[in-house]
């Protein structure tokens, strides 16, 4: 294992935290650019609550309110605009991981001359890696993407239909803000969504990384467990605090790099489901509880004792099996029931996706990333066969 590890963002965590955004602002800027969703944080009442915080330290704001679900490059050009226009110094996201995703690409955009799309890859010559962006404050009200405690962020070219990303570390918001309290409005199906998406992002790394990570396994199958046990009850009673508390800081462990840390692995079932959300713009979770078991069967063949380890300590299954790939698909099974009863499509007819553009997805995934073979990084590395042949076991 080599690898290094820094995770800057500040994190305030707890019920009730959103009365510190005003003093966890002020250190910061005068006036915020907010940046919201299709207004649920105003349905809530989430949105009076940061106002009346950031009142009491006299911060000023306006808006940038709209932004969609899988969000698109116009906003962040509308966003920037306005943060421009308004001379924002500080920037906050209040809503899921789209909004705050938005959020980041705008602190970099507004600070960069050039289009803002050259900051995602999809095979251009020059990437632009941004080193500055204005500072964020970023406050979850979905528990999902982590991308309250990462450097990365997830933006579609609506015009082109490619979903890409940007990953560095001037994104980091300042803080992260996480209030457990502010998800107990999301219905039913997004907050399983969001727990598909937290497995998912622990999958990843525990799948595709390098041998001999024992400490990671054991972060990452607690992680998953604990998911696995409080996901269906705040699935269940969306006013249970305690299980909304334990998914929320699962989605946060997930992916703010530590139970990766050294994994050195690679995100193919995100870089799939990628495609599928720009060209059909289905939810990111929902998309990854089709592709996730699809990619799962194809991936055990190749490495079929360590997903025998996620079935026997993850899974729980005990039954004795002739060999190692039978009790792999055995946990895969079980897995894939799991996302079902908490109401997970696993099929792409259920997102109402067909066979007709498979390869285009599959070209779209490697124009987005590749490796030095033109495969998708992951183990076993994926050729563009590889992917259309996998996702047609998920039709
Ligand atoms: O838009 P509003 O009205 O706010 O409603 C949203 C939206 O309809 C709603 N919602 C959010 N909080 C709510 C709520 N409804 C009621 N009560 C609340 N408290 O939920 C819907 C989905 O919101 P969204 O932000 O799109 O969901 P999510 O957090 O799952 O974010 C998905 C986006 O993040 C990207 C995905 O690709 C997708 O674009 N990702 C970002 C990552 C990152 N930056 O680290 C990693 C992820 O793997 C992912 O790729
Ligand atoms: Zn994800």
């Amino acid at each position: 294992m080599n690898f290094e590890f820094q995770n800057p963002t500040h994190l305030i965590f707890g019920t009730g935290s959103i009365t510190k955004l005003g003093e966890a602002t002020k250190r910061y800027g005068k006036k915020a650019l907010i940046v919201t969703g299709g207004g649920s944080v105003k349905r809530n009442g989430t949105f009076d609550k940061a106002i009346a915080s950031l009142k009491t330290t006299g911060i000023q704001y306006v808006e940038c309110t709209g932004i969609e679900p899988n969000p698109r490059l116009s906003s962040i050009i509308r966003g920037r605009d306005i943060a421009r226009r308004e001379k924002c110094d500080v920037i906050i996201a209040l809503g899921g991981g789209s909004a705050m995703d938005a959020a980041k690409a705008i602190a970099a955009a507004v600070l960069y001359n050039g289009d803002p799309w050259d900051m995602f890859f999809h095979g251009q010559q020059n990437q632009y890696f941004p080193t500055e962006a204005m500072p964020l404050i970023a406050i979850p009200t979905l528990a999902a993407t982590g991308s309250e405690m990462n450097c990365g962020a997830v933006i579609t070219n609506e015009e082109s239909k490619i979903k890409s990303f940007v990953q560095v570390p001037c994104l980091y918001p300042k803080v992260a803000l996480v209030d457990p309290e502010l998800t107990v409005s999301v219905p039913k199906d997004q907050t399983a969504y969001g727990v598909c998406d937290i497995i998912t992002h622990i999958t990843e790394g525990y799948f595709n990384g390098v041998d001999d990570t024992p400490i990671q396994d054991r972060f990452a199958e607690g992680a998953i467990q604990t998911v696995l046990e409080y996901g269906p009850k705040a699935v269940e009673n969306g006013n249970n605090i305690e299980a909304r508390t334990q998914v929320q800081w699962a989605s946060i462990v997930a992916l703010n790099g530590w139970v990766q840390s050294g994994t050195n692995g690679g995100y193919p079932v995100h870089m799939i489901e990628h495609a599928l959300s720009a060209h059909h713009d289905v939810t990111h979770g929902a998309g990854l509880a089709v592709v996730n078991p699809a990619w799962m069967r194809f991936a055990a063949k190749n490495r079929p004792a360590k997903f025998a380890q996620f079935a026997r300590r993850v899974m729980g299954i005990t039954e004795k099996f002739a060999n190692p790939l039978d009790l792999a698909n055995a946990g895969i099974d079980k897995f894939e029931e799991f996302l079902r009863s908490i109401g997970c499509p696993t099929r792409l007819s259920e997102l109402k996706i067909g066979e007709e553009l498979l390869e285009q997805y599959a070209k779209d995934a490697l124009q987005v990333l590749k490796d030095e073979n033109g495969c998708l990084p992951a183990r076993p590395p994926m050729t563009k066969e590889d992917i259309v042949s996998m996702l047609r076991t998920a039709l």
